[in-house]
C-alpha cells in the first residue's frame, strides 16, 4: 500500500462548460461526470433542448410570485408528476432545494397531525446513517454525525431506529431475520415514545450519500409501512437523491410495492439545469389541511419559480419521450454487473450495490470482517482525486460505516449516458483503484 500520510488535496479548478457527460475545466482537462455531481444532472450538461425552454420561459418572465399568478410550466408540470406518482399522491409544493423539500414534508406532516387533532403527534422518527439535509429541520432527522457535529445541540429532538443494510448486518441478526428485526426495532420506538406523540418516519428508499448506496431489503419498505399504519405514523419517502428516474422507476419506493404518505424528489427532478425541488403528498391530507387550515401553511419566495418549472417540465419530458427509465433500469442492470464482474475481487472493495444508474462502492481494509480504513487515511477523497487522474468524476462519501469511518464512491450516470461512457466510467474504475492501492 502506498504511503498514506502525505495525501494533499488538489486545489479544486474552476470549471468552462460541459456537454453530455462530459465536463472540460478551465486547464482544458476533460473529465467524464460519472456520478452527475451528487447524483443530480439526469441528462447530463448543456441540452440545447433544456437551455432553450429555459430561455422561452426567461423571454416571457422568469418568475409570477405564486401569491400573485399560477402559471402554464407549473400546472405542466403538477400533471406530469401526478401522472408519474399515481396512488392518490396528487398534492404538490415545488421549492428549489432538496434540504426545503424534506422540511416541507415535516411541516405537512405536523400540520396533518395537528389538523386531525393528533396534537401530541411531535416527534419524528428517523434511521441512523441516513441524510436529509443541512437546514436544522431536515439535519434533525439526519442520523449522519459527521454533518450534524457542531450543530447537535439545537437540533430538534429526534429517535433513530437501524439502518436497514445487508452488508452490515445488526449485532445477532440474520440476513433472514433482518426485516423482522427492523420492524419490531421499529414498533418498539414508537410505544417507547407513545403512540400518541409521533407524528412520521421518515426514510430513504435506497440510502445516498449516507450509507453510499444502500438498496433496502426484500419486503423492508412494506414492513416498515405496516407498522406505521398500525400507529397512525405518517410515512415520509426521501426521494431527493433516489427519486425521479434515478434508481429505474419515477417513483424510487415503486419496486418495493409501497406508495408512501409524503415524498420529496429533487436532484433529478429539474436535472440540475436550474434549481427545483417537490413535496408530493396524498390528496386525502391535502383535503384535511385545505378544510382545517385553508391549505398547507408554509412556503418561501422561490416557491414554485416560473423557470424552474418549465426547466424540470422539458427535463421529465424528454425523460419520458426517450424511454429514458425503461433504459436506465436494463443498462443499469448492465452497470450493476460490469462493476461487480470487475471489481468484485479487488481486496478493499467490500460492497458494490445499487438499483438502476445507482450504485455505490464501499471500501474497505479487510474484506473479510469488512473493517473499514480509519477516517484520517481520507480514503474516499484519495480515491475521487486518483479518478479525476484517470479522467472520470464519481461523487466519494465517508463516515458512514461504524463510528463515523467508511469510504466509498457513488456512481450516477446521466439517464442517456452512451454506451462507451458507461464502459468507461468501469474501466477507470478499475484503473484508479488499482493505482490507489498498488
Ligand atoms: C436523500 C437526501 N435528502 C435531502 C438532501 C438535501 O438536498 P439539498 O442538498 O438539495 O438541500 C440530500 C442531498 O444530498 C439527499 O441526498
Amino acid at each position: 500500500m502506498k504511503d498514506f500520510a502525505t495525501f494533499v488535496p488538489k486545489p479544486t479548478p474552476k470549471v468552462a462548460h460541459g456537454r453530455g457527460s462530459w465536463i472540460t475545466d478551465q486547464y482544458g482537462n476533460r473529465v467524464i461526470d460519472g456520478s452527475g455531481g451528487p447524483a443530480v444532472y439526469c441528462l447530463g450538461h448543456g441540452d440545447p433542448r433544456i437551455n432553450e425552454a429555459i430561455m422561452a420561459q426567461l423571454n416571457q418572465i422568469a418568475q409570477g410570485y405564486r401569491r400573485f399568478y399560477e402559471s402554464e410550466p407549473l400546472h405542466e408540470l403538477e400533471d406530469l408528476i401526478r401522472e408519474r406518482c399515481g396512488g392518490g399522491l396528487t398534492e404538490i409544493m415545488f421549492n428549489t432545494g432538496g434540504s426545503e423539500a424534506v422540511e416541507t414534508c415535516l411541516k405537512v406532516a405536523l400540520q396533518y397531525q395537528q389538523a386531525i387533532g393528533q396534537t401530541g403527534r411531535t416527534r419524528f422518527i428517523s434511521r441512523m446513517r441516513s441524510y436529509h439535509g443541512n437546514t436544522l429541520g431536515a439535519l434533525s432527522v439526519s442520523g449522519y454525525p459527521l454533518r450534524r457535529g457542531r450543530f447537535e445541540d439545537s437540533l430538534l429532538l429526534v429517535s433513530f431506529v437501524s439502518p436497514a443494510n445487508e452488508y452490515r448486518l445488526p449485532d445477532g441478526v440474520s440476513q433472514d431475520q433482518l426485516v423482522e428485526f427492523l420492524a419490531n426495532e421499529l414498533e418498539a420506538e414508537i410505544l417507547k415514545l407513545g403512540e400518541e406523540n409521533v407524528c412520521a418516519f421518515i426514510m430513504e428508499p435506497v440510502v445516498g450519500a449516507a450509507g453510499c448506496v444502500v438498496p433496502p431489503p426484500a419486503g423492508y419498505a412494506r414492513a416498515m409501512q405496516a407498522v406505521c399504519q398500525k400507529y397512525g405514523v405518517l410515512l415520509i419517502s426521501d426521494e431527493v437523491m433516489s427519486g425521479s428516474g434515478r434508481t429505474g422507476t419515477w417513483r424510487a419506493l415503486e419496486p418495493d410495492g409501497v406508495v408512501p404518505d409524503i415524498m420529496s424528489v429533487a436532484k433529478g427532478l429539474g436535472g440540475g439545469y436550474l434549481p427545483l425541488s417537490a413535496t408530493i403528498y396524498q390528496q386525502k391530507i391535502g383535503e384535511v389541511l385545505l378544510e382545517k387550515d385553508g391549505g398547507l401553511q408554509t412556503g418561501h419566495t422561490f416557491t414554485a419559480h416560473t423557470a424552474g418549472c418549465a426547466a424540470a417540465l422539458k427535463v421529465q419530458q424528454i425523460i419520458h419521450e426517450e424511454n429514458l427509465l425503461e433504459h436506465v433500469q436494463t443498462k443499469g442492470a448492465w452497470l450493476g454487473q460490469s462493476l461487480k464482474d470487475a471489481l468484485g475481487d479487488h481486496p478493499n472493495v467490500g460492497d458494490v450495490r445499487g438499483r438502476g444508474f445507482f450504485w455505490g462502492i464501499e471500501l474497505v481494509e479487510d474484506k473479510a470482517t469488512k473493517q473499514p480504513f480509519t477516517r484520517e487515511l481520507q480514503i474516499a477523497e484519495r480515491l475521487g482525486q486518483t479518478l479525476r487522474e484517470e479522467g472520470l468524476l464519481l461523487y466519494p462519501v465517508s463516515g458512514f460505516g461504524t463510528e463515523q469511518a467508511g469510504d466509498g464512491v457513488i456512481i450516477a450516470p446521466a439517464y442517456n449516458a452512451e454506451d462507451e461512457v458507461l464502459e468507461q466510467i468501469v474501466g477507470r474504475i478499475e484503473l484508479a483503484l488499482n493505482r490507489l492501492f498498488s
